[in-house]
């Protein structure tokens, strides 16, 4: 039996002021996993190459394993799923590890058999995955994976994603310092009420980033990456976040964030001189709190988890 190849990219939940409701996909990183059909029923994981240090093997506590198995089961089907998976984005780094090998599983065990689901209907199983590695069931990266683009997160009960595209032209600059950060804990760190003021400022950031999209304006995009609500929270988890984060306002980012649960802070800049410009006046804050980051400039990844060519997802750093 041949292998299908997947490829699902890295994402930024939040996309800065949309606490768990708004996501984005972003070109670079991104996991890959080949899989073929086994006569066998279940789901068996080969082997786990690339940065995947501590990611158990076993299908039923591993992001993809638990993600296929839910699509075989929504499926019917007796025979079972091969996999060999290559991860390409660190765990516990905020770029959405998690929900990419959870959108790689499901989308190629749905391929696999003959893709009679549309990918709107895998998102389920890629929240149960989510909230079975994680202990909550939020929905962002994983439909910003599964989808491409920019998704809003319309209810999670019942579960519903809207799409709204991608804009041409964001230029996102990534810093990731070397240290991780794993989801729970900074969930953890989250009250469980909020100021009126906050709320406010959040909502009218989430409304820029929607209109910038809307109105293909990237400094409205930009200036509504700004967050009120959980930063105050998450940012003492991280080692000069706020160095970081005055460096990159202060070489001209339009805003500037923690990507999804941290560490990764992540900016809008005006274009890609700008945007080298942004990575570097980061990575030095980061090195005045004595840790080293990784740099990574992106643009938004519009397709989402597809079949992939071979090229796609080979970052190993
Ligand atoms: N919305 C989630 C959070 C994303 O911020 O906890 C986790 O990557």
């Amino acid at each position: 039996m041949e292998w299908t190849c997947v490829f699902a990219p890295a994402s930024i939940g939040n996309a800065g002021p949309g606490f768990d409701a708004l996501g984005v996909a972003i070109t670079g990183p991104g996991d890959k996993a080949w899989a073929r059909r086994v006569p066998q029923g279940g789901v068996f994981i080969r082997e786990i190459l690339g940065l995947s240090h501590g990611i158990p093997i076993e299908s039923g506590l591993n992001s993809v394993g638990i993600a296929a198995r839910g699509v075989l089961e929504a499926l019917g089907v007796r025979e079972g799923l091969e996999l060999r998976i290559q991860k390409g984005i660190p765990s516990s780094s905020g770029l959405g590890s998690s929900a990419a090998s959870a959108c790689a599983g499901a989308f190629a065990a749905n391929v696999v058999f003959g893709s009679p689901l549309p990918r709107e209907k895998l998102l389920p199983f890629c929240v149960e995955s989510e909230r079975a590695t994680s202990g909550d069931a939020y929905a962002d990266n994983v439909a910003a994976c599964l989808l491409g683009g920019l998704v809003l997160i319309q209810s999670y009960d019942p579960l519903e994603a809207v799409s709204l595209g991608a804009l041409e032209g964001v230029q996102f600059v990534v810093a990731t310092p070397k240290f991780a950060l794993s989801t729970r804990e900074s969930r953890g760190a989250l009250p469980r009420e909020i100021p009126m003021k906050a709320a406010v400022a959040n909502m009218s950031a989430v409304a820029l980033v929607v209109a910038g999209l809307l109105k293909k304006d990237v400094h409205m995009f930009g200036q509504g990456i700004r967050d009120h609500l959980v930063e105050p929270f998450r940012s003492p988890l991280i080692p000069g976040f706020h160095t970081v984060k005055a460096a990159a306002l202060d070489a001209g980012a339009l805003g500037c964030a923690i990507s999804g649960a941290g560490p990764s802070i992540f900016a809008v800049a005006t274009g890609e001189p700008n945007a080298r410009v942004v990575g570097d006046r980061m990575r030095e804050g980061f090195m005045k709190h004595g840790l080293d980051s990784i740099i990574r400039l992106a643009v938004m990844d519009h397709q989402g988890t597809r079949l992939a060519s071979p090229e796609e997802g080979e970052e190993t750093a």
